[in-house]
């Protein structure tokens, strides 16, 4: 699927305009600029663990209200309840409960992320227990495929 379609997908229709979005795994930023562009996001965190992709300190994406960070998904570096809205395209992360585990953490109380992946069919239900264990509420669950 194209990036941009992705995150339309997985976005779909939700209001972020001027809300900061938390984008994991960011990859190269194209679909950052997306959310920058079409969802008028006030501004965007980006962790992703490559520091030949990402400068060590946070810095701020010229001529945007993006900021980059390095951190781990599976472990990020930030206060609980920090965030109000994540995104998450196809990071395919090797531990994906620790995923949750730690976006849980760093979401505000209330607060969502919508995320994409491409997860084993067989585990769906697991990850969704999983998923309300923690205390996540499911609004949509779909395949995308
Ligand atoms: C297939 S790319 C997708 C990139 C981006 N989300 C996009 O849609 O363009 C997967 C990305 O997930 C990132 N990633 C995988 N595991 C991660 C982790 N534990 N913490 C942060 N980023 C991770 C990789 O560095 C890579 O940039």
């Amino acid at each position: 699927m194209k990036p941009l379609r992705l995150l339309f997908e997985i976005a779909g229709q939700v209001d972020i305009k001027d809300k900061e979005v938390f984008n994991v795994g960011c990859g190269r930023g194209s679909n950052s600029v997306g959310v920058e562009k079409y969802y008028k996001a006030a501004f965007l965190r980006r962790p992703q663990p490559h520091r030949r992709i990402c400068t060590f300190r946070p810095v701020r994406h010229k001529g945007s209200n993006m900021f980059f960070f390095v951190g781990d998904a599976e472990n990020l570096p930030f206060e609980g309840e920090t965030f109000k809205f994540g995104v998450q395209l196809e990071s395919r992360h090797p531990d994906i409960h620790k995923f949750y585990d730690s976006m849980y953490r760093v979401l505000k109380t209330g607060d969502h992320i919508q995320y994409g992946d491409m997860l084993p069919t067989d585990k769906w239900q697991d990850y969704d227990q999983y998923l309300i264990s923690l205390s996540f509420e499911i609004l949509c669950n779909q395949d995308i495929t």
